[in-house]
């Protein structure tokens, strides 16, 4: 099938790519030329396992290629994916600018019938929207049909997310559009949920904020455990292994960060608030989230008294592991903080370097976790990459000025960590000293 997916982000470009290499023929377009050429030859805006293979795959065997003229990409498709950001208004409402100029510019382009799916993140009743704008700026005699089709993909394994869904949700009015979303679907195996479009928006929004809510009951959880003398690792894992709850999204930590649970679970209270209905356990979701940040500078700060003259390493930027992704990233508030209180920070990330440079300043960068850890008064744990999983506790210990470890991740056993000689305090455990 003819496609075209407007909007090269994490979603478009991991759609448009899967779509390819599901033998479709396919154009993703994006008004950054910078972007387009750069992918045009292999090169990929962003950090994501297993795509620059199969980008270039797919170019190589010309079912992929890249524009920043959307209009030849709206003339090249029956269908038509639109995957551009739906960033929040500083109010946490959902900014559909670019959305609504899209479905402008398809209306304008447009000769034929087309199927247009919107697969971004979006408030209950876009779709109805995106009809509207299409409807009135269409040549006469032009059929389409608009459809929601959410994305659930998660950013470091967004291929893997978008090849093996856990279910694909369409939402649609016309008999004809889901017919050929049926075919376009066809060839991955999982549950199909066919259904209205609002429905199919508020199954986005309902997902990402249960999944947002769930990390801050165990983040309350954590709390309870620090107060009470508890281990919330074995609290979660006694839960987890309730099949109606799940061992999944319990990991306490720093809180959720990332571009989209901060920014829905914001833009979900709000369209609640527009119908009429205050949605108060959403509001304790965001609230816990950032208690959590700022807990974890507390902890900082009470360990160190004075934080002025020392030397704070830092392991992990990211949001998460297996992403270079700095958007709403618990470190950049918690890095912030520390710098007003004087301190001086050393950090290193296996991927997100480069992105951190532009959002702080005064940050000794460093080419590995050791360096990080030479002359460090304390070292601050905050994303939980694998590698740092399997690190030589000993030459850390040997390499620090103080053998203090602050875990926001809870990697490491404390048991382990204190035979090692460390003072190690972590989220929601006995602290070790
Ligand atoms: C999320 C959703 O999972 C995805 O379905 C949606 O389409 C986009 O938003 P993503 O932002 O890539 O995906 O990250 P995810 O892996 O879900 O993690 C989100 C945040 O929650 C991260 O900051 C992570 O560190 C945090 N988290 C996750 C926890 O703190 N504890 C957990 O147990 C799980």
């Amino acid at each position: 099938m003819k496609i075209s997916v407007i909007g090269s982000g994490y979603v478009g470009l991991s759609t448009a790519t899967v779509l390819a290499e599901l033998g479709n023929d396919v154009i993703g377009a994006d008004i950054d030329k910078d972007k387009i050429e750069k992918l045009n030859n292999g090169i990929m805006p962003i950090f994501e396992p297993g795509l620059k293979e199969l980008v270039e795959r797919n170019i190589k065997e010309k079912r992929l290629r890249f524009t920043y003229d959307n209009k030849e990409a709206i003339q090249h498709a029956e269908i038509i994916f639109i995957c551009v950001g739906t960033p929040p208004k500083a109010t946490g409402e959902t900014d559909l600018k670019y959305i609504e100029a899209v479905a402008k510019e398809i209306a304008e382009t447009v000769g034929s019938y087309k199927v247009i799916v919107h697969k971004s993140t979006v408030p209950v009743e876009t779709g109805e929207k995106v009809q509207k704008i299409i409807g009135e700026n269409v040549k006469e005699g032009v059929d389409f049909d608009v459809v929601s089709n959410p994305e659930f993909l998660r950013e470091g394994t967004a291929i893997k997310d978008t090849m093996e869904p856990d279910r694909i949700v369409i939402g649609a009015d016309s008999e004809k559009a889901v017919e050929i979303m049926k075919k376009v679907y066809g060839p991955i195996k999982a549950p199909l949920i066919i259904t209205d479009i609002r429905s199919a928006e508020l199954i986005k929004h309902a997902s990402n904020a249960f999944l947002a809510t769930k990390i801050s009951f165990i983040n309350a959880v954590a709390q309870i455990c620090e107060l009470s003398g508890a281990d919330v690792e074995k609290v979660a894992e006694g839960m987890g292994y309730d099949k109606r709850i799940m061992r999944a999204f319990l990991n306490a930590g720093i809180g959720y960060g990332g571009f989209c649970f901060p920014k829905d679970v914001q833009a979900f209270i709000k369209i609640s608030e527009q119908y009429g209905y205050d949605f108060q356990l959403l509001k304790a979701t965001h609230d816990i989230n950032e208690q959590q940040k700022e807990l974890f500078v507390q902890k900082v700060k009470n360990t160190l008294k004075d934080i002025g003259d020392k030397k704070i390493g830092i392991l992990g930027l990211s949001f998460k592991p297996n992403t270079d992704d700095m958007r709403f990233a618990p470190s950049v508030y918690i890095i912030q903080e520390l710098q007003k209180e004087g301190a001086k920070i050393k950090a290193y990330d296996p991927e997100a370097i480069e992105r951190a440079k532009s959002i702080l300043n005064d940050i000794e960068f460093c080419k590995d976790s050791y360096e990080v850890c030479e002359g460090a008064d304390i070292l601050l744990l905050l994303t939980e990459w694998n590698e740092f999983k399997e690190l030589d506790i000993k030459k850390i210990k040997s390499l620090m000025k103080n053998p203090l470890i602050i875990d926001g991740r809870n990697i490491y056993n404390p048991e382990d960590m204190q035979k090692e000689g460390f003072s190690y305090i972590s989220i929601g455990r006995k602290d070790v000293v």
